[in-house]
């Protein structure tokens, strides 16, 4: 569809991030570089096409010989918005992004409990940076602007906004998946949580299970709170204020990820990969897993399942090779570092147990690679291998499929990902602790006929297509923005741990 047909007002959205981030070469200078992961992926084509206004922290503690606003005008010409950014200090960054939003929402959001550090003082850096972001958004918005919010470590800023004075409506969408009621109950701060999201007037999730979830924790936990409508978009009525609550999936530019695909530099790109695979009538079946750094990604337990696969079927031996790209993430976090040596260590094992002198199972890259790479490698490879524990959508799996131009890969997919809701008819949907049928499924995707992979590759693009990213930003959109504006009433605070005894009359 390619084209916003809601947008008439400016558009300003607020992230975590820019997706431009600041770093230092060798040289001293300081230079921007592309940011990393689905929410930027997903948004940088919306701002590039429509313009507007990004607010975010450019990735770096801000110090005297940085000309900040500089170096992010330079950067308007290749994103099509402006900039602007919200320094933080260091002590911030620990507290709010590595502490709360990464130690905290993360892994619990994503249903790894036993991984979150709920450390007392993380809360209240969250709740000043989000104060922080919320000032900025507020002096450089007008009433006319939508404001759109996103992601895990900004939940706070529509109500630090109301307290702000701002009237106008506010959106937020949620990357990542909304735990189940007997999870969210474990956060120390559920209820101002719960609480910061009802502020906005839009709260938008990945999935229908994510949105159930979230309307179960409000029915249990806010008492006063009366949820109607069970489809696509439900309202909750908050002192006489309605909040839309509904499921967007969002997608990719899937043209620009096809078009990519079929441009002669990919070409060219593909039948060097394929030289490398072996002659055309013995060719190796190509696996391609591609993730961030992190524990989510289950990238553990995908190789632990590809040793399986060679040892329970020595016949494909020689026969399949894995290419498994990690792009670095939040190496600042020990448990991330932790990680990257397990992973280190996994694919040196696999590797020495299983090579011969013309056969390696597994190429490992850990860096970022560049479009025309990794749309190449998505169009070069078999078979997708993407096995996330839990993800809030997955965009690599939806990248795939657009950039398959050739019609015949297969995407095994975790049915756990966000994408797996869409997905599931088509694509070979595994359980990713479960080892051996994760091995099983590898070796049938390799059995698997051609006319087969022909028939699901072609019902996945289309899918893929039908709802890309410009029909997502449209979809949410009208639902806040389309309807006249109504004035905001006073709020109170945040309702405190003090709650809780609401929930024994609520919850039973
Ligand atoms: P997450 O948001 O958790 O990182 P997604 O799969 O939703 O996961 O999004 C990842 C995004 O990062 C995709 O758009 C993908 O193209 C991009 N990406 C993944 N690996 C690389 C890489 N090695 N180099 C460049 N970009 C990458
Ligand atoms: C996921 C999250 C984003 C986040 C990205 C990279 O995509 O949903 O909000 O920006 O990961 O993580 P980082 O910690 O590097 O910002």
């Amino acid at each position: 569809m390619n084209t916003i047909n809601y947008l008439k007002n400016r558009l300003i959205i607020v992230s975590s991030r820019l997706p431009v981030l600041l770093e230092q070469a060798a040289t001293g200078r300081w230079q921007t570089k592309p940011g990393s992961g689905g929410l930027v992926a997903a948004i940088a084509p919306i701002m590039k096409k429509q313009g507007g206004l990004w607010i975010g922290w450019p990735g770096k503690t801000v110090t005297e010989d940085m000309d900040i606003e500089n170096l992010l005008r330079g950067a308007k010409r290749d994103f099509g918005c402006t900039f602007k950014a919200v320094p933080l200090t260091a002590k911030e960054v620990v507290g709010f992004c590595y502490g709360f939003a990464n130690e905290i929402l993360w892994p619990l959001f994503h249903d790894l409990q036993s991984r979150c550090y709920f450390a007392p003082g993380y809360w209240k850096v969250y709740r000043n940076v989000n104060r922080k972001f919320a000032e900025v958004v507020y002096r450089n918005s007008g009433e006319n602007d939508h404001i759109w919010v996103h992601d895990y470590h900004l939940i706070g800023v529509g109500r630090e906004l109301r307290h702000l004075g701002l009237t106008s409506k506010v959106a937020y969408f949620l990357h990542i998946p909304f735990p189940p009621l007997d999870l969210f109950l474990k956060l120390p701060w559920c209820f101002q949580i719960l609480n910061a999201l009802l502020a906005y007037d839009l709260v938008g999730f990945q999935t229908q299970r994510d949105k159930r979830n979230f309307v179960q924790c409000v029915r249990a936990m806010s008492k006063d709170v009366l949820v109607r409508g069970e489809e696509k978009v439900s309202t909750a009525k908050v002192d006489q204020r309605d909040v839309r609550i509904g499921n967007f999936p969002i997608s990719i530019d899937f043209d620009e990820f096809a078009l990519m695909a079929e441009s002669t530099k990919v070409d060219r790109r593909v039948a060097e990969i394929q030289v490398n695979l072996g002659s055309e009538t013995n060719r190796r079946t190509l696996l391609l897993g591609v993730d961030r750094l992190d524990y989510i990604k289950g990238i553990p337990e995908k190789l632990t399942a590809f040793r399986n696969t060679l040892q329970r079927f020595p016949r494909l031996r020689k026969k399949i090779s894995l290419i498994q790209i990690v792009v670095p993430s939040r190496m600042n976090i020990p448990k991330y570092r932790d990680l990257k040596l397990d992973i280190d260590r996994m694919v040196s094992d696999i590797n020495g147990k299983y090579a011969q002198t013309d056969w390696v199972p597994i190429h490992y890259i850990f860096r970022s690679v560049d479009r025309t790479e990794l749309i190449a490698l998505y169009r070069a490879a078999d078979i997708a291998l993407i096995t996330p524990l839990k993800d809030g959508m997955n965009l690599v799996a939806k990248e795939y499929c657009a950039a398959n131009v050739t019609e015949n890969g297969v995407l095994i997919l975790s049915e756990f990902a966000g994408a797996a809701a869409q997905l599931r008819a088509d694509a070979l949907l595994v359980n990713p602790y479960d080892i051996e049928e994760v091995a099983d499924i590898i070796a049938a995707a390799c059995d698997m006929p051609l006319a087969e992979r022909r028939r699901r590759m072609q019902i996945l693009r289309k899918k893929v297509r039908k709802y890309d990213i410009y029909r997502w930003v449209d979809s949410f959109l009208n639902v806040v923005f389309a309807r006249d504006q109504t004035a905001f009433p006073p709020l109170e605070d945040y309702i405190t741990s003090g709650s809780r005894k609401l929930l024994s009359q609520a919850y039973v």
